[in-house]
């Protein structure tokens, strides 16, 4: 068994009979969504879930876990994710994907939020590894790459895949990769994006995470808030 797939078991431990649970988006949260799967089969474990992207929306109604759309729900109890960094301060970094704007209304909406990673995703600041993914509306890009200029970041739209054109994330924006001055706080960095015009969501996942569950080689470390 690989970290991930370990991480994402023990996060399913906290799962219990009759919650709503929020299903996250990448290769740890797959994991996740398979032992909730595996307990409903062989457990009779009995809960609903939502889905922050149509991918994992996909992959829990083919495995039968019963599944309610967002605009249906204004709680969940609990959201369990993967991040692409993790910070001591468990600040987050996420949305190498798509999907981040579901991504943090459901972190937002969880009684608890539960983060999943491997040893690798730990950081000592945000942005120490990838660029800060932030979905604009697709006419303001150039006025919101300006203000963020002028807030002293650096960067551009992400290219589609075949790089002949535009990134377009689930929802129809437009992402700009922006890179801070490394000496800006987490705290400072989430007010300057979120109070930018033309900013539908942004990957820094603040003062969001309840707990952080760490694997490294066969070990996990919880770190809770
Ligand atoms: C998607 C995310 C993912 O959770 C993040 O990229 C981690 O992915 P993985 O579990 O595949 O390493 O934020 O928007």
């Amino acid at each position: 068994m690989n970290d991930k797939q370990l991480v994402a078991i023990q996060a399913a431990t906290f799962v219990k009979d009759g919650m709503l649970v929020g299903l996250g988006t990448g290769s740890t949260a797959n994991y996740f969504i398979e032992e909730l799967a595996r307990r409903q089969r062989e457990d009779g474990l009995k809960i609903t879930t939502v889905a922050s992207s149509t991918i994992s929306a996909n992959m829990a109604q083919s495995l039968h876990l019963p599944i309610v759309a967002l605009e249906h729900i204004s709680y969940i109890d609990l959201y369990v994710d993967g991040a692409d960094e993790v910070t001591p301060e468990m600040t987050l970094l996420k949305g190498r994907g798509s999907d981040l704007v579901k991504e943090k209304l459901l972190a937002k909406a969880a009684t608890q939020f539960i983060v999943v990673a491997d040893e690798s995703k730990l950081v000592s600041r945000i942005g120490q590894n990838f660029v800060i993914p932030i979905e604009v509306i697709p006419f303001a890009w150039q006025l919101t790459k300006k203000s963020l200029h002028d807030a002293g970041a650096e960067g551009d739209l992400r290219p589609n895949a075949a790089k002949d054109g535009f990134w377009v994330t689930s929802h129809g924006s437009y992402v700009l990769e922006m890179k801070f001055d490394k000496n800006i706080d987490a705290e400072t960095l989430n007010n300057i994006i979120n109070n930018t015009p033309g900013v539908i969501e942004h990957g820094i996942f603040y003062s969001l995470a309840d707990a952080v569950l760490i694997a490294n080689n066969g070990h996990i470390t919880e770190r809770w808030r």
